[in-house]
């Protein structure tokens, strides 16, 4: 099939301004402090005259090739297997180059997927923004010959191209929703979400491990001293005693995310409709386990939007009570986040988890785009209630990444129960 190539790069406003995501503050303080001291502008690969069409044509062969390549799985036991940081030059040097190693197959099978779309999908401008992105992505790692790993200069290079790789693929989600709405009329929804939940689970695992070699970095060979006054997260990571290991707390405690996380929504809350429910956290809040902050702040977020407004719109004022639990065998929790919103019809139950399924409605806005564009775009800020259709399912995805669960149960007329289990990681 050929592909026609838009090189028009429309602009998406980001999705969600989210409290703490430590992992992006983290990176973005990497970026100029590192390039400078090492000129890491003269890397620019050689063949960067040619345009991405040109350069994706003469790889075709290579990128199918790395595209059928077996995916290597991501567990927590495997992204914890260097210890605690600070790593030795060697360690981090094993890192950087699984991490080249695997990437290269991740984002191939990525511009497989998108490639493989109708021709009238993968036209649309953001689709196509979202495959040049891996094109360029494929092109800058491909570009850093894995045998040059072999020193911490060349360590630090590596790490500045994965910096780039994060930071192009940050709006992925708003582009590519945008995108499927466009094509609304080529696609049934059971196709999108078909093809968006393989395609965001992916990129969950690929995020992470450029990720996590970046965390690794900056705990490894950072000096505190100098990042202390402009990210707070960043010396989190680097401060002795420091619990993380790359982008895993080893004593994340939910609560305190809870609390945070219901800050950040009950303000859109007020924004949206000027009061904010109450919430009462119940169970065992001083557990903690050893997961992902960002992922499970990216989840409680969505969950707490939900339970929000579900509340709010019901004129409830019984508090949404969130319970945590240890789970007495192993390294995990659960937890239920319960509201007394009114619950889920039964029309609506069988659609929660398909993308773009949504009940709220924005003034006179019936239609998806409009939607998209009050939800997301005109939000200034990316940050709204509702609107998108994406939490839940992609909620569920991260969930699931690491072996965990999220499942719905609406008691309709009354309120929603949502359950949440994640399992942690035995760390020593
Ligand atoms: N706690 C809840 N109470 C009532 N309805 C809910 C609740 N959680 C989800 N829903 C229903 O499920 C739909 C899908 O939820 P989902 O979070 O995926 O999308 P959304 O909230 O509409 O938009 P966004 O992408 O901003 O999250 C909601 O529009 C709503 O109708
Ligand atoms: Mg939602």
């Amino acid at each position: 099939m050929r592909i026609v190539y838009c090189r028009h790069l429309a602009t998406a406003t980001s999705r969600g301004l989210r409290p703490t995501i430590l992992q992006q503050r983290r990176i973005t303080t990497l970026t100029p402090r590192t390039t400078e001291a090492v000129g890491f502008e003269n890397a620019t690969p050689k063949n960067d005259e040619l345009s991405l069409e040109d350069w994706s044509q003469e790889h075709e062969d290579e990128i199918s090739k790395l595209a059928s390549k077996p995916l290597k799985d991501l567990n927590l036991t495997d992204l914890i297997r260097f210890g605690r940081p600070p790593l030795s030059p060697q360690s981090l040097l094993t890192s950087a180059r699984s991490t080249r190693e695997n990437l290269p197959v991740r984002l191939s099978r990525r511009i497989v997927a998108l490639r493989n779309l109708p021709f009238i999908i993968v036209s649309n401008p953001h689709v196509s923004q979202i495959f040049n992105n891996y094109l360029h992505s494929l092109r800058s790692i491909l570009s850093f010959p894995s045998s040059s790993l072999t020193n911490p200069l060349e360590e630090l290079k590596f790490t500045e191209i994965l910096t780039d790789i994060v930071k192009t693929h940050s709006n992925t989600i708003p582009t590519l929703a945008r995108g499927f709405i466009e094509c609304r009329r080529y696609a049934t929804p059971a196709e999108v979400t078909s093809f968006l939940d393989q395609h965001l689970r992916e990129r969950i695992g690929t995020r992470l491990m450029a990720e996590q070699h970046i965390a690794l970095h900056i705990s490894s060979t950072a000096n505190p001293e100098e990042i202390k006054g402009a990210d707070g997260a960043t010396v989190e990571l680097v401060q002795d005693g420091s619990t993380y290991i790359g982008t895993i707390d080893t004593a994340l405690q939910p609560a305190r995310l809870i609390n945070s996380c219901a800050s950040f929504v009950g303000e859109i809350c007020e924004i949206r409709y000027g009061v904010r429910p109450q919430l009462v956290i119940d169970g065992d809040p001083d557990v903690r386990f050893p997961y992902l902050p960002v992922h499970l702040e990216y989840i409680l977020t969505e969950l707490l939007k939900n339970a929000f407004r579900a509340s709010v719109e019901a004129e409830q004022t019984e508090p949404i009570r969130v319970t945590i639990a240890k789970d007495p065998y192993t390294a995990g929790i659960s937890m239920r986040i319960r509201d007394r919103g009114g619950g889920i019809s039964p029309e609506d139950m069988p659609n929660i988890w398909s993308y773009s399924f949504t009940t709220f409605r924005e003034g006179e806005e019936e239609d998806a785009l409009g939607r998209f564009n009050n939800s997301v775009a005109s939000a200034g800020d990316g940050s709204s209630i509702a609107g998108l259709g994406y939490g839940l399912p992609l909620s569920r995805a991260y969930a699931e990444y690491f072996g965990g669960s999220l499942s719905v149960q609406s008691a309709f007329g009354w309120g929603t129960d949502v359950y949440l289990k994640l399992k942690g990681v035995e760390v020593d």
